[in-house]
Order: structure tokens, then sequence, then C-alpha cells
């Protein structure tokens, strides 16, 4: 029986959440899985409760599941806490902890929402890539990193250091997932000024002896920012360092038009419960949308697409995790939308109407 960790979170977390379990059930009952859920508490709902954004108990509790499924962490209410109490480090100390070491993002424009993209429809067409995002080390934990005043004034620095294996290991998974797709894979750096960009780019070079059936070519990180906007179709999975990966997924997440639409998942090495899967935290890429929470007006499909994402990855249950994607695109083909995907003025659903409606066609699929 598949253990799934629930972290519904804050704002529309829990009602995200709520919506992917509903999916995740219907899904077992269709293909035969029992899934046990365990929901636990991170962000500001744990604040509140036990005056910490994550229990240890919690993230042990999470490290024994085989995989995590998470809504969204903080909001107004916790703005001015302190630093070290923020929600959002709950998230960061849950990802440290499990060593999530690759945050995948897969981003599609599904025919039926090219007009919402903020692109040209004929720009839009055809795009389907996978994203893979460097999640532990760079710039974001690099030491030194503090700031300072001389008398020549204030001065900060931070540090982006890589070690080759931490490049390793996300440049081969890169490859992995490129295999199991069209086969090409772009490697972003900025290569032309940065030390630890050359190296990153030596070591792709030095892994891609091992993956002579995928297609790697380099790209700058400043060039990639204008193709993924001028051509974003042209590409199959990117691989980057953490802070280019940050920054290019943001821009990658506006192509579809809603980024209540995307699913992420963050792997690390652990294996999972399924052949050749891996342990991982799943999360649509959206915040906890303060301003919407509690009205029924979220759009639960980035967090029902990342419980497919769950089942492929951590659970190797393909077929499954095929179903759930095909339901969303049919229900939103059909015209089921929440107010983010709808024509002004024309009918919408709620959160748990698009989530009945997902679970009633994988149910008959
Ligand atoms: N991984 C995370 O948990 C995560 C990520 C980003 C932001 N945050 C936190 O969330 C809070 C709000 O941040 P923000 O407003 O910058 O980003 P946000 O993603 O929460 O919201 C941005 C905009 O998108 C809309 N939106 C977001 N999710 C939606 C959905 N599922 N359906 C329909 N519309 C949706 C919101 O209504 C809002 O207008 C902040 O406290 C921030 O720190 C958390």
């Amino acid at each position: 029986m598949p253990n799934i960790a629930l972290f519904p979170g804050d704002g529309v977390g829990p009602e995200v959440v709520a919506e992917g379990v509903k999916v995740l059930e219907a899904t077992g009952s269709r293909f035969g899985i029992e899934f046990a859920f365990e929901t636990l508490a991170i962000g500001g709902d744990a604040l509140d409760r036990y005056s910490a954004p994550l229990r240890r108990d919690d993230i042990r509790a999470a490290g024994r599941a085989d995989a995590a499924l998470l809504g969204a962490v903080g909001g107004p209410k916790w703005d001015d806490v302190d630093s070290a109490l923020r929600p959002e480090r709950g998230l960061l100390q849950l990802r440290k902890a499990l060593g999530l070491f690759a945050n995948l993002r897969p981003v599609s424009v599904l025919p039926a929402l090219a007009e919402s993209s903020p692109l040209r429809p004929e720009i839009v067409a055809g795009v389907d890539l996978l994203v893979v995002r460097e999640l532990t080390g760079g710039i974001y934990f690099g030491k030194p990193s503090r700031r300072w005043t001389s008398g020549r004034g204030r001065a900060a620095v931070d540090t982006l250091r890589y070690r080759e294996d931490e490049i390793e290991r996300v440049v081969r998974l890169a490859f992995e997932l490129a295999r199991g797709r069209r086969g090409k894979l772009a490697s972003v750096d900025k290569s032309n000024v940065l030390q630890s960009s050359r190296l990153w780019r030596e070591v792709a070079d030095e892994v891609k002896a091992d993956f002579p059936d995928v297609e790697l070519e380099h790209v700058l990180v400043d060039a990639m920012a204008m193709h993924l906007i001028k051509s974003p179709s042209r590409f199959d999975v990117i691989v980057t360092e953490n802070m280019f990966g940050d920054i290019l997924t943001d821009e990658a997440s506006v192509l579809p038009g809603s980024i209540g639409l995307l699913p992420s998942a963050s792997l690390s090495a652990k294996p999972g419960a399924g052949t050749g899967t891996r342990y991982g935290l799943y999360e649509p890429i959206h915040g906890s949308a303060p301003d919407i929470a509690g009205t029924g007006r979220a759009n639960p499909a980035g967090t029902i697409l990342s419980a497919a994402m769950l089942l492929r990855w951590s659970l190797g249950l393909i077929e499954a995790a095929e179903a759930i994607e095909r339901c969303v695109a049919d229900a939103i083909a059909a015209g089921v939308r929440t107010p983010d995907m709808a024509e002004p003025g024309s009918p919408v659903d709620s959160t748990a109407e698009f989530g009945a409606d997902v679970a009633r066609r994988v149910a008959a699929a």
C-alpha cells in the first residue's frame, strides 16, 4: 500500500490538496491501488499550531512515506514573524532534510488554452518542455554570504559554488529524462563569464559520453531567456543550476496562461517505491494565493498534475499517471474551467467541481 504524506499548508493549499487526494482516490479505485494518506503540518499552519514552520517529527514522517504532496505555504498573516520562523523556511528545511536535489517542472500548453497564453498561439503551439533545476547547491547556499560596512560604504557577498558531484547527479538525471522523451537536452550556463559554469559545461560534456542517443546543446542563460519567449517549442529537457533555474522556470511558467495549471516534482537520490523511481516531494508551482483563499476559485490542476507526477516518478505507476494527465486535459477541453482559465463572462467551475469532474473521468477511464 503506497504511503503518501500530505502537507496542505496555507491559503489555497488545503483546498487544492483536497482535490489532489480526491483524484488519487478515484485513480486508486480505477487501477486497484489503495493509498494511505498521512496529513502533516508545514508553514503558517505549523507555526500557528506548534510555534515552528516544520517539526522534526513531521520531517521524519514525510521521509518514511513513499512520497509527499504539498499545497503551498505563506501568507500575509505571517509576513512579520522572525525570519527563522517564516512559513517559507519550513519548505526550505523540508527540501534540504529530504535531500531534494532536482526540481522538475514540466511546461506544456494545452491546445484548448493556447489563447490564454500571453504569447501568440502560433508561438506556444506544441510547447512541451521539462526544466530540471539544481535545488540544493549554488549561490543560495554558498558561503560566505554576508554584508558589512567599511570606510567605502556598504558591501555584500554571495558565493556561487558547485562541486562536480553536485553537477553530475542533476545533469545525469536530466539526460535520463531526455532519453525517455524526445532525446534532446539543453544545458544552460554562463560559461563565458563564470568559473562555476565552465565546470558545469565540462561535467555535462563528460556525462554525455554515457548518453550517445541524447543530443546535447549548451545555451547561455541570457540567450535562453530570449529563446523561451521567441521559440519555446524547440526545447525538450532543459537543465540548469539553482539560480538560473529559479528565474527561467518562472519565465516558462507564464507560457500556459495560468500559474494554477503547473505541477512540479523535487526528487532525491533515495529510491522510490516503484522500480527505477526516486523519493520525491510534489507540489503545484503557485503560492498560497491569499487573495482567493477560501473562495473556491483556486485552480487545482497544478496539484492534480503534481499527484500524477508522484505516481510516475516515485511509485512507477505510469498508466495511472497518464490517465490523470489525459483526464485533466479532457476536462479543460470539455470546458470545465476555474475562473483563471475561463473567458470573462463565461460560466466557471469551483475548485471542488473541477476536482470532482477529473475524478469522475479517471474512475471511468
Ligand atoms: N511553494 C510555495 O509554497 C510558494 C511559492 C510562491 C509563493 N509562496 C507564498 O505564497 C504567498 C502569496 O504569494 P504570491 O501572491 O506572490 O504568489 P501566488 O502564486 O500565491 O499568487 C500569485 C497570483 O496567482 C494567483 N494564483 C495562484 N495560484 C492560483 C491557483 N491555483 N488558481 C488560480 N489562481 C492562482 C493568485 O490569486 C495571485 O493573483 C506568499 O506568502 C509567498 O511567499 C509560496
